[in-house]
């Protein structure tokens, strides 16, 4: 049906349809339209409505545009091979099955949709089409499954580091890799991994960038801690152009980090985190946790300072200011 009108609405060219005509056409209710039409609208469709006019079709979503990313890619391994799908439940879930079919280190998994998007903590993430960047990498990094963090913080950094770049945007990084712009979170990283002998076989690396999100695009509960890279720049953002700068810098932050270990690494997290120095308050399994944030440790932990002077590690956990 959602194609059908679509026809339509390509026919009109950019002009008014009423919702008389609309449902004189398709042969539907009145109600069935505006429920086709705001199904459109979850899809990325933007539609102007006026009363006794109708609805005009303003934009159609945005598609990332994979043979440009191709040739824009600078890297030597990660994205050389890109999976690009419509709509999944999570670029997890298939990066996961193409990991058990051999796929190789640095293998791209990107959607335009996530309809079932996993956050931290097992919360959902928020992946409507088109407006960001939803994707997961493929890494076998053989390293000591202890280390595992600092990969997660290796990402942070990559990301910061690019979108400051790129869209000129004062990012910061939230303990441990939450990324905010004026307090509002812009993107959010989960690694997934399998170890085998104490050592990390693979990792999933899934990572969410909310770029052309509107305010209209966000549920409301989301509206107050959350933001986009086009609300906070101002203008829309390229997609492709970000994706590009993100996989080099991050493949080149790996090689760096490959070769001489994890401390370049936490020197750049501590140069663009927002999460030092400051009171925080910390809901842990034993407890809630309040102190100064003073550094972090070379596992990644959260080193906090007690009312008592007594220094607490914390390891993982939502923080607030
Ligand atoms: C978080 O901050 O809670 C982490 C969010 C990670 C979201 C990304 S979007 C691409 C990849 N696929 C998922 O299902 N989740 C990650």
């Amino acid at each position: 049906m959602t194609d059908r009108l679509l026809e339509l609405f390509e026919q009109a060219e950019g002009a008014f349809i009423s919702g008389e005509d609309i449902s004189s056409k398709l042969q539907i209710s009145r109600t069935a339209v505006w429920k086709q039409v705001e199904r459109l609208r979850e899809q990325g469709y933007l539609f102007e409505a006026v009363s006794r006019k109708g609805y005009r079709l303003l934009a159609k979503p945005e598609k990332l545009d994979i043979a440009r990313l191709l040739a824009g890619l600078q890297t030597e391994r990660f994205g050389k091979t890109v999976k690009y799908y419509d709509q999944v439940d999570s670029t997890q879930t298939i990066a996961h099955a193409l990991v058990q079919e051999g796929a190789a280190e640095g293998t791209l998994v990107i959607a335009e949709q996530q309809t079932a998007g996993r956050g931290r903590m097992g919360r959902k993430w928020h992946s409507p089409k088109g407006k960001g960047l939803w994707m997961s990498l493929i890494l076998k990094p053989n390293l000591p499954l202890q280390l595992t963090p600092q990969l997660t913080l290796l990402f942070a950094v990559a990301l910061c580091r690019t979108i400051r770049n790129v869209c000129s945007v004062e990012a910061g990084i939230k303990w441990p890799n939450d990324l905010l712009i004026h307090g509002r979170k812009i993107s959010g990283i989960l690694l997934e991994s399998s170890a085998e002998d104490e050592r990390l076989q693979h990792v999933v690396a899934g990572v969410g960038i909310s770029v052309n999100l509107e305010k209209e695009d966000y549920p409301s509960e989301l509206l107050s801690i959350a933001t986009s890279l086009a609300i906070e720049a101002g203008h829309p953002i390229d997609r492709v152009e970000l994706l590009c700068r993100f996989l080099l810098e991050l493949e080149q932050l790996y090689g760096l980090y490959q070769e001489k270990g994890f401390g370049a690494i936490k020197l750049l997290w501590e140069l663009l985190t927002v999460s030092l120095n400051r009171p925080i308050r910390c809901q842990t399994a034993q407890g809630v946790v309040e102190g100064i944030s003073e550094s972090i440790d070379d596992s990644g932990a959260l080193m906090v300072r007690l009312p008592d002077g007594t220094l607490h590690r914390l390891y993982s956990g939502d923080v607030e200011f």
